[in-house]
């Protein structure tokens, strides 16, 4: 696991920008694997000025998105499909063909994770998947537990992830209990990983995980250390936890 401390969020943005930056350039038809959430969004400024500004181009770029809850419309605000089309797609040159979000509506909802799984592979895997991390240890809606899937599935969610989402929404019965998301295998199965981590609620976790002490399904993101190329990239107050133990 690389590790990277930036000062603030700005320059964990521009830095984890940077790097996606580099890997499009490297590989037109990149297979970006995208993920929602507070932590990401300056990273997607920045590859959108990129793009406005220095030419970026995401024309062959192909992306496939971590998760979204289940049974919400997509003209929701909190849906991942809103999320993304206002904080990304619609400001980038990104075919509409090429951008895959899990779909929390479809008729038949398991079908569509095996053959989201599938899809993925046609496409040759993922390259570079973005990842934030929950309090709790989640990557995606991966929450703690005994076992984990590794495929895409429907998952419930956590109280404590229940908890942290509920800020986005008016209140908290509103926040959905059930989502799809990719599993610990899909997101494992990526070439690379950039895992981005900001602000002071994240410190716990991200010092546990550094610490590469052990791996627990319990905090799913410890499975990341048995992963051969992980850039974890993190703030000043993500890290602060981590920076006392060592
Ligand atoms: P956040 O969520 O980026 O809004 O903190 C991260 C996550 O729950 O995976």
């Amino acid at each position: 696991m690389k590790i990277i401390i930036e000062k603030d969020y700005e320059s964990l943005s521009t830095t984890a920008a940077n790097i996606i930056k580099e890997e499009i350039e490297k590989k037109e038809d990149l297979l970006l694997g995208l993920a929602t959430g507070s932590t990401p969004i300056g990273t997607y400024k920045e590859l959108i000025r990129l793009h406005k500004e220095e030419g970026l181009d995401f024309s062959k770029v192909v992306t496939f998105n971590l998760d979204e809850y289940l049974n919400i419309p997509y003209t929701n605000p909190n849906s991942y499909h809103y999320f993304m089309e206002e904080n990304l797609f619609k400001h980038i040159n990104i075919p509409k063909d090429n951008i895959h979000i899990p779909d929390g509506n479809a008729e038949d909802v398991e079908k569509f994770c095996r053959e989201y799984d599938k899809k993925i592979e046609d496409c040759g895997g993922i390259d570079l998947q973005i990842l934030g991390i929950g309090e709790n240890g989640h990557i995606a809606f991966n929450e703690p537990d005994d076992e984990l899937y590794l495929g895409t599935h429907i998952t419930g969610l956590t109280e404590s992830t229940i908890k942290a989402n509920s800020r986005f929404f008016d209140s908290i019965d509103e926040v959905p209990k059930e989502a799809i998301t990719m599993g610990i295998g899909s997101i494992m199965k990526s070439k690379k990983i950039l895992l981005l981590a900001n602000g002071e609620k994240k410190a716990p976790v991200i010092c546990e995980l550094l610490k590469q002490e052990k791996v627990s399904t319990r905090i799913p993101a410890s499975l990341l250390l048995l992963h051969p190329d992980v850039v974890v990239i993190l703030d000043e107050l993500a890290a602060k936890n981590y920076l006392k133990e060592i």
